[in-house]
C-alpha cells in the first residue's frame, strides 16, 4: 500500500443515511478519528438500482473521498459492497484502504453460527447476488442461510418512517415470510435497518438474536487499521456530511445519530 498516514480521514458512503450506523459505532469505538461521510440521497434507493449504476456511483464517490485524502473507504452499504467493492479496490490500486460491511459479517456468522439457522434480510440487489451465501458455501460451514430481500425498508426509514404504522405493517409482512420462521440469528444485511432493529426483535418476541452489524463492521475497521498502525491518536474526531442532494430527511437523520448542528455540504456527483 501507498503511504498514508494516521491523521488522514476515515472516508464512508452509502446511498443515505444507513451508513450512519456504521459512522456511529466507529465513532463511539474510535472518537479521535476524523470522518467524511458521503450520503448519495440522489441516488437513493441503490438496492433497486443496476450492478453497473451502483458502481458507477461508487467508484464516483470513491474518487471525491479520495481527493479529500482518506486513509480508509469504508463501502457502508451492503449493496454497493455486493456489487461494487472489487472495483473499487481495483479502482484504489492501494492508494487507500478499502473495506466492505459483508466480509466481517461472514466471518462472525462463521465464529458465532455454526449448526444454526441463519435469516438475512437486505435489499434485492445484495439477497439476488446471493454473495453471503457464496462466502459462507466457500468456507464450508454447517450453517442453514435464508435470505430474504425487504425492498421498501430503507425507502421507508430513509423517509422518516421508522416510528410510524406504515414500518409495522412492512416488518408483520415482510418478517411473517415462511422461510425466516425457525431461525435463530437474523442478520440485518442492510446499514439502515439497524433504525428499526427493537421493532425487529419485537417481532420475534426477542426469540430471535437480531444482528446489528454496524458493530462488528466498526471492531474490524478498528482492528485493521492498528494492524497497519493508521490508528489517530491525536486527533479531534472532526466529522464532514456530503450529500449528493439535499434531504430534508438525511438532515433529520444526522441529527439523530450526531447530535448538535449538523452541517451538510451539497456534493452532486456529476454537474
Ligand atoms: N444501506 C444500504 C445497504 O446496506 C442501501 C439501501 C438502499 O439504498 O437501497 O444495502
Amino acid at each position: 500500500m501507498q503511504q498514508v498516514s494516521a491523521n488522514q480521514p476515515i472516508g464512508i458512503f452509502d446511498s443515505g443515511i444507513g451508513g450512519l450506523t456504521v459512522a456511529h459505532a466507529l465513532v463511539n469505538l474510535l472518537p479521535k478519528e476524523n470522518i467524511i461521510y458521503f450520503g448519495d440521497t440522489a441516488h437513493l434507493p441503490y438496492g433497486d438500482k443496476s450492478a453497473a449504476a451502483i458502481q458507477a456511483y461508487a467508484v464516483k464517490i470513491t474518487q471525491i473521498l479520495l481527493q479529500q485524502q482518506c486513509k480508509v473507504i469504508l463501502i457502508a452499504c451492503n449493496t454497493a459492497s455486493a456489487v461494487a467493492y472489487d472495483l473499487v479496490r481495483e479502482y484504489l490500486n492501494g492508494e487507500a484502504i478499502v473495506m466492505n460491511v459483508i466480509d466481517p459479517v461472514v466471518y462472525w456468522v462463521k465464529e458465532n453460527c455454526l449448526h444454526k439457522n441463519v435469516g438475512l434480510i437486505g435489499t434485492k440487489q445484495t439477497v439476488s447476488s446471493n454473495i453471503y451465501h457464496r462466502k459462507l458455501t466457500e468456507l464450508h460451514l454447517p450453517i442453514s442461510l435464508r435470505s430474504y430481500a425487504t425492498p421498501l425498508l430503507a425507502s421507508a426509514i430513509e423517509e422518516g418512517f421508522a416510528d410510524k404504522k406504515v414500518m409495522d405493517a412492512l416488518l408483520e409482512e415482510y418478517l411473517s415470510h415462511q422461510g425466516l420462521q425457525d431461525i435463530e440469528v437474523l442478520i440485518l444485511a442492510c446499514t439502515h435497518y439497524p433504525v428499526v432493529k427493537d421493532k425487529i426483535a419485537a417481532f420475534f418476541e426477542q426469540k430471535v438474536n437480531v444482528i446489528d452489524t454496524s458493530h462488528i463492521v466498526a471492531k474490524t475497521v478498528a482492528a485493521r487499521l492498528a494492524e497497519h498502525n493508521l490508528l489517530n491518536k491525536e486527533g479531534e474526531g472532526a466529522k464532514r456530511f456530503y450529500i449528493s442532494d439535499y434531504t430534508e430527511s438525511f438532515a433529520q437523520g444526522a441529527r439523530r445519530f450526531f447530535q448538535g448542528a449538523i452541517e451538510l455540504e451539497h456534493y452532486p456527483l456529476w454537474e
